[in-house]
């Protein structure tokens, strides 16, 4: 079994557009379907995480100065086995709190784990744009992106504020559940191969010089 975090991409108070956090109903239904896999998962809400109001990554602070916020989620990211990425659309474009709050972790303590791309909006593409573009991102971030992804149109008239598909629960259940699955397995492949090999030892963690970069 593995251990997951859902991450949510929406930090939005506004109405309209209405409803607000509409992400928060995919978020649960995600967490819902990987515990039923018997699964550990924990939502990692962008409104729970003080960061701080100017720009610094978890990896620019030295060890003594670093946030408790940053390092308790640093922690997090770095003990578990794979992440799903839940993020509507806005422009076109990956959710920015979703962009924003990853964007303080350096790619280690992402890498060599997989992730799933969820996305949603309120009309009828379910994100798709902003999703093709999360797989250049999240690539970069170290937490390779599984093939298949779900992208939820209308999410307002799919789930209710609980997470639970108001209709046709089964049909859901199986779409999302083949990203999941491409999750779950790779997670459980990943995992047993980092104890067999460590994977710093292939591609150790960028430090300051550029000949440890990916750069020639
Ligand atoms: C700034 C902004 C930009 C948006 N851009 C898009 C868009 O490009 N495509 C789309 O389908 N919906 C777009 N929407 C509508 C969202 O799909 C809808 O508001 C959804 O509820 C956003 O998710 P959230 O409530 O979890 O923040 C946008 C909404 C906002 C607030």
């Amino acid at each position: 079994m593995s251990h997951f975090l859902v991450f949510l991409g929406s930090a939005r108070d506004s109405t309209p557009p209405s409803p607000a956090r509409l992400g928060l109903r995919v978020a649960r239904a995600c967490v819902a379907l990987l515990r039923v896999g018997g699964h550990t998962v924990e939502l990692i809400d962008p409104l729970d995480i003080e960061l701080p109001q100017i720009f610094k990554p978890h990896f620019a602070y030295g060890k003594a100065s670093v946030p408790q916020p940053l390092d308790d989620l640093a922690g997090k990211i770095e003990q578990a086995d794979g992440y799903v990425m839940v993020s509507p659309e806005y422009n076109h474009s990956m959710g920015p709190a979703l962009s924003h709050l990853l964007n303080h972790f350096g790619s280690s303590l992402f890498a060599f784990k997989p992730s799933a791309i969820v996305t949603y909006s309120a009309g009828q593409w379910g994100g798709v744009r902003a999703a093709v573009s999360m797989r250049t991102f999240l690539s970069e971030l170290g937490c390779l992106p599984v093939s298949a992804m779900v992208h939820v149109p209308h999410a307002q008239d799919v789930l209710d504020a609980d997470g639970e598909f108001l209709d046709d629960a089964d049909r859901w259940a199986g779409y999302f559940g083949r990203t999941l699955g491409q999750l779950e397995w790779w997670s459980e492949a990943a995992a047993r191969q980092r104890e067999e090999q460590d994977p710093n030892r292939v591609s150790p963690a960028f430090q300051r010089a550029p000949d440890q970069r990916n750069a020639p």
